[in-house]
């Protein structure tokens, strides 16, 4: 077997350290003679004593293996490995095997690696103390854009009165957010390449900490962005396409030729060794039409690694859309079989959608659970489609904001899909936002009297001029 090992907890001039050692609690280990001694020695060992780590690699088959290593390694020590394997291996093949690495998603980090074991570590203290933390950043660094899509859902937080976050902010957000236990750092817009420092707040992401993506529309994928992405050491990126047709991509963006140079971009990433994927989005007539199979026919065309498949979100440009425009329940269950019909298909890249990821069937709503988002001037929102700001990283520490957003009644309890397709959670924290804003939103304006005067005057003009309110 080819192995790499990693520390979890190790013993060190009398404290505990490593990814395992904030999760570890005093009445845990007993302050008996052999402790105490053990305590003590570790004072004179030069690289500490290991109690717990891991040894992780593929055996023989090229199957995973998680092996215990350390003092503890025979009790908690074998549960653990063989829980990591068994998990692992219940997620089937890798849509990559990399330098003994296996790649199961463009969205996470590569098992084994030390990103990885911050997860771990991360999932073993959401397990003691209830509290969830963040995985995934998702964060606009920019809300200029070329295209102007009728579906954007990033176009309400743009304020020209506002500045954008600089350099210096964004690197120390980024700094932030590792420590709280992000390990996918997501850099988004508006359009991440129109801002000249994309390739230095990569380069900022600590790659023994996280992985760094971009979701790009492509248009500025030229051979030189392409290289400085590659140099930056970005791990993957996502390149959105509408339609599979070049015509309807490049009407849905208000751009001529986006998809033409989407295309091309997304060949020249692929050819510099980027794992590239495409964005796309279902609504109900594409589902019924066959066009999101098409889109996963020409990813393979492509080659692309991934498909990622958003459900079609009533935000931005189409907060305020039809429920019946949205995808039903039988529309998820539908891309949720096409999800497991291609992902068991050879020759096909790998499916990922969200209609599986935050439905009933995968994790539930991701939003202010193992995700958060934040606006280029740095408000805080559960996710890149909730117009709620629960705080500003300006004015507060991250970790602030996220222990407020996650312990809000809005936040607090796990839901089984996305709660902004959910009818109950909209009429709550959505419909009453102003159409005027701000967005996002911020929460504590719920309670304010103004606000309420507010929105009893626009629900009264949308009734006067035929709305619904
Ligand atoms: C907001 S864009 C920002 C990055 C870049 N400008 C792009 O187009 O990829 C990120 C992704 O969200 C998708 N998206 C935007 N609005 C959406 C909506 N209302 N519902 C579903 N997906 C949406 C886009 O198509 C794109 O793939
Ligand atoms: S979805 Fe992306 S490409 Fe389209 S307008 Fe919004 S930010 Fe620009």
């Amino acid at each position: 077997m080819s192995k790499e090992h990693y520390n979890l907890l190790t013993l060190k001039n009398g404290e505990l350290t490593g990814p395992l050692a904030s999760v570890v609690k005093a009445e845990d280990y007993p302050r008996d003679f052999q402790t105490i001694t053990l305590f003590a020695l570790s004072r004179f060992h030069p690289r500490g004593i290991n109690l717990l780590g891991i040894d992780v690699g593929l055996d023989e088959n090229g199957q995973f293996l998680a092996e215990p290593t350390g003092l503890l390694a025979k009790g908690m020590g074998q549960k653990m490995a063989d829980n990591i394997t068994t998990s692992i291996r219940k997620k089937g093949e890798p849509l990559l095997r990399r330098d003994a690495q296996l790649i199961y998603t463009l969205f996470q980090p590569p098992i084994p690696s030390e990103p990885m074991t911050k997860v771990l570590a991360s999932r073993l203290q959401t397990e003691r103390t209830g509290r969830p933390f963040p995985a995934t950043h998702t964060m606009q660094i920019t809300t200029a854009c070329q295209c102007d899509c009728v579906h954007c859902s990033a176009v309400r937080f743009r304020n020209p009165e506002n500045k954008q976050l600089t350099t210096d902010e964004a690197k120390s957000f980024i700094r932030q957010s590792l420590e709280l236990g992000v390990v996918n750092m997501i850099f988004t817009g508006g359009e991440p390449l129109l801002r000249s420092d994309l390739f230095e707040l990569i380069s900022a992401v600590d790659k023994k900490e996280a992985i760094a993506m971009i979701f790009t529309n492509g248009l500025l994928l030229t051979k030189e962005n392409v290289q400085k992405l590659v140099d930056a050491g970005l791990f993957s990126l996502m390149v959105s396409l509408d339609s599979p047709e070049p015509q309807e991509h490049n009407t849905m963006r208000c751009t001529e030729k986006c998809w033409e140079k989407a295309v091309e971009g997304i060949r020249r990433c692929l050819d510099a060794g980027l794992l590239c994927g495409i964005s796309t989005y279902a609504t109900p007539e594409r589902v019924r039409n066959g066009k999101v199979v098409e889109m996963i026919e020409l990813g393979r065309r492509l080659g692309v690694h991934e498909i990622t498949i958003f459900d079609v979100v009533p935000t931005g440009r189409l907060l305020r859309h039809e429920e019946g425009e949205l995808l039903t329940d039988a529309d998820k269950q539908e891309i949720c079989r096409m999800e497991d019909d291609y992902n068991a298909r050879k020759g096909y890249p790998h499916i990922v959608t969200q209609a599986h990821v935050n439905g009933p069937s995968g994790g539930g709503c991701y939003a202010a659970w193992f995700q958060l988002y934040s606006t280029a001037y740095g408000d805080i929102t559960p996710c890149d489609f909730t117009p709620l700001t629960f705080g500003n990283i300006r004015n507060e520490p991250l970790k602030a904001i996220w222990e407020r957003m996650t312990s809000h009644p809005s936040y607090c309890t796990r839901l089984d899909h996305c709660r902004m397709q959910d009818h109950a959670f909209r009429k709550r924290w959505i419909d009453d936002i102003p159409t005027k804003g701000p967005f996002p939103f911020p929460i504590e304006r719920f309670d304010a009297a103004d606000f309420v005067r507010e929105v009893e005057e626009e629900v009264e003009q949308r009734t006067s001029i035929g709305l619904r309110a």
